[in-house]
């Protein structure tokens, strides 16, 4: 299973790669909005924090024909580039034809099992089902990314599941219990996945013991 920062932030992203932790890493408008300056750059950073790592950039254009050649551009900054398509009828037939001409794509903005089997068809590398936004109107998207799951494996897809708007540690963990490819959190889920209190007292009564021995050196 791999797991994406959700994020634009180089230096969280340069601290987070330096664990060898995360796979890649997920941006969108509003984070590059919020990092400022040209986002181009911003996206050669990150792709050269991380060579091998997976980066999604998302289109922002709006009509058809100038979603597939944004698409391509920004296909061809790097061969670990992932496209961000959102989920619309209207983009399906480019969303086919950048599948056929191997451009990878992270269709984003999922809120449906149909939405992801109709994706699923299509063979795009990934689909991102929002799962906090969902929670945000009181639907279940964890049950939901169970369905996805079975329906994957149900019928072979090889698209893979990139479990996206994820807002909770909780969701993290029910994300990979559901057996999802990818998670993507942000550095605030990561930074609290790490960290469980019995960790820290367990090492604070090793140490404590250790000392009773009242050794200099060991080994
Ligand atoms: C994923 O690719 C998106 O960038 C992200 O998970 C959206 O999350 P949000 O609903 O918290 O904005």
């Amino acid at each position: 299973m791999k797991i994406f920062l959700d994020t634009a932030k180089v230096s969280d992203i340069k601290k987070w790669s330096d664990t060898g932790i995360i796979d890649g890493v997920t941006t969108n408008p509003s984070h590059l909005s919020k990092e400022g300056g040209d986002p181009v750059k911003v996206i050669k950073d990150i792709m050269n924090l991380l060579p091998s790592g997976e980066i999604s950039v998302e289109v922002t254009e709006k009509e058809p024909q100038a979603v597939y050649d944004q698409a391509k551009k920004i296909a061809a900054l790097g061969p670990n580039i992932l496209v961000k398509i959102p989920c619309t009828e209207e983009y399906y037939p480019i969303i086919q034809k950048l599948v056929a001409e191997q451009v990878k794509l992270n269709i984003t903005l999922v809120f449906t099992l149909i939405q992801s089997l109709f994706m699923s068809k299509l063979g795009v590398t990934y689909i991102s089902p929002f799962i906090g936004r969902l929670a945000d109107i009181d639907e279940d998207g964890i049950s939901m990314l169970h369905e996805i799951k079975y329906m994957k494996d149900s019928y072979g897809f090889s698209t893979g599941i990139l479990a996206a708007s994820l807002r909770t540690v909780e969701h993290l963990h029910e994300a990979i219990e559901a057996g999802v490819d990818v998670a993507t959190v942000s550095t605030d889920i990561l930074e609290k996945a790490t960290k469980h209190p019995l960790t820290k007292q367990g090492i604070k009564q090793f140490d404590e013991d250790w000392k009773k021995l009242g050794i200099k050196q060991f080994p």
